[in-house]
């Protein structure tokens, strides 16, 4: 297991690419198990959760390649086979995807349950609801979940799909892709409206599919006999252009975040000019400003919504900058209510937060120091990486796996930009 060694207290400066979202490759990538053609992703993120998707793909048969640009194809040229093993399930809970394309293309899927993350139960209750819209037959056995198809093919229907937590992302991706290969129209209510969505919603249609409504809570799906082939360019991570953003604006250095998509960040943007960390943006572009290392941030609180609401995967990063805020700022999940595991470590840091059910409020500090901390999950390890940068001392990151999960090289990306960090192997 590798760990990141960061020397805070670097001013950065320069320019960073944004690499394809990989919330928006996972569902793309089990898109291709409903065509028996080619589905090609150009230069998709070279990340370990791709990786994984590729394994689960490559267990049910599908001939998979990587190119040296890392642009990835997929071919289930036969039938797909029909169950996704826990083995590769319990790696990343993004491979739940494969279930509705698998059930949609050959009527029986078995896949593992994802279990519990280190943020609180993850349920995907929204998901079998969907299919049984559709009128398979589900049921949960010995830590699977078995979806059956009824004789002659899933059937268009209408299904709400919200949750008391806001519109479930994947479970909207499942519905979707299924309803492609449906019967008849599907009206679904409730969708969730992520640019990830959206963007899977424009593969599918690339493949020959019919959606109407996509970025809207109404999405409406004809049902195809089959589907294509295609060539699908994924849109650019917004939570990897937000980290990155959020990195110069820590040290008060000028970063350009190139390749970005700016109005998928609207409400960072905004939150950071309330802060007082002005930044600047064009089309595909956005610019933290210089204003030196120790410039505090105004306290400026988030509640973590549904898009285009603040989005969960960027609340740990955004207590990584609210830590050293000139005053208290409060910090509301409306997503996860337990995502706050790296409050803890934090602390270590010398922030000073304090949690009270769903909330965080922290207490913003002249400055952090460096301890050894523990990455928890993905977006957490951002939010040490981060604090670490400007941290008295070196910071020593253990467990970075899980942002290998979804940061590309991240270190060698921040190096780039004059930052003192380095992987050690453990
Ligand atoms: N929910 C239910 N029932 C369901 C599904 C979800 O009650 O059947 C609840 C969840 O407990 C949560 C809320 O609905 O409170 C939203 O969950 P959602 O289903 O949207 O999450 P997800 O699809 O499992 C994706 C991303 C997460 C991201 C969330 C929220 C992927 C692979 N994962 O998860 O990304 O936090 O949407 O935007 O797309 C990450 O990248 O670090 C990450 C965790």
């Amino acid at each position: 297991m590798d760990r990141f060694l960061v020397q805070g207290g670097r001013p950065l400066a320069g320019e960073v690419t944004v690499a394809c979202a990989k919330n928006a490759v996972l569902p793309v990538l089990a898109a291709s198990l409903l065509t028996r053609e080619t589905l090609r992703v150009p230069r998709a993120p070279a990340l370990v959760d791709v990786r994984t998707m590729l394994d689960v793909l490559g267990s049910l048969g599908a001939e998979t390649r990587v190119e040296e640009d890392d642009s990835v194809s997929v071919r289930n040229a036969g039938e797909p086979g029909t169950r996704a093993d826990w083995e590769y399930v319990r790696r990343m809970r993004g491979s739940v995807c494969v279930l509705g394309p698998l059930l949609a293309r050959t009527g029986r899927a078995e896949v593992s349950l994802p279990g519990g993350c280190v943020f609180g139960v993850r349920p995907i209750d929204v998901h079998l609801k969907g299919f049984e819209a559709l009128g398979a037959s589900v049921r949960i056995e010995h830590g699977y979940v078995v979806a059956e198809a009824p004789r002659g093919g899933l059937r268009g229907a209408e299904v709400f799909l919200g949750t008391p937590f806001g519109s479930s992302v994947t479970g909207t991706m499942n519905v979707m892709m299924a309803a492609t290969l449906a019967r008849g129209r599907t009206v679904i209510q409730g969708a969730a409206c992520e640019p990830e969505v959206e963007d899977l919603g424009r593969c599918l249609r690339s493949m020959g599919a019919r959606i109407e409504g996509l970025g809207s809570p109404c999405l409406e799906i004809d049902g195809e006999e089959e589907l294509s082939g295609a060539e699908h360019e994924v849109i650019p991570d917004r939570i990897e252009a937000g980290t990155f953003v959020l990195a110069g604006v820590l040290t008060g250095s000028r970063v350009r975040v190139v390749g970005c998509r700016p109005d998928h960040l609207a409400v960072l943007i905004d939150r950071l000019w309330q802060a007082g960390c002005p930044v600047e943006h064009g089309e595909d572009w956005i610019e933290s400003q210089p204003c030196g290392l120790g410039h505090r941030p105004r306290p400026t609180d988030v509640t973590t919504q549904p898009y285009p609401g603040f989005p969960t995967d960027l609340q740990a990063q955004w207590m990584a900058l609210m830590t050293l805020a000139d005053g208290v700022s409060v910090i509301t999940e409306r997503i996860y209510p337990d995502r706050y595991m790296h409050l803890a470590e934090l602390a270590r840091m010398g922030a000073r937060v304090r949690r009270q059910g769903a909330t965080a409020i922290v207490q913003g500090v002249e400055s952090l120091s460096s301890a050894p901390v523990t990455a928890s999950d993905l977006r957490a390890s951002a939010a040490l990486v981060l604090a670490g940068l400007v941290a008295r001392g070196e910071t020593d990151v253990h467990r970075v796996y899980h942002i290998d999960r979804g940061y590309q090289r991240i270190e060698s990306r921040l190096s780039a930009l004059g930052a003192g960090i380095r992987r050690v192997a453990e």
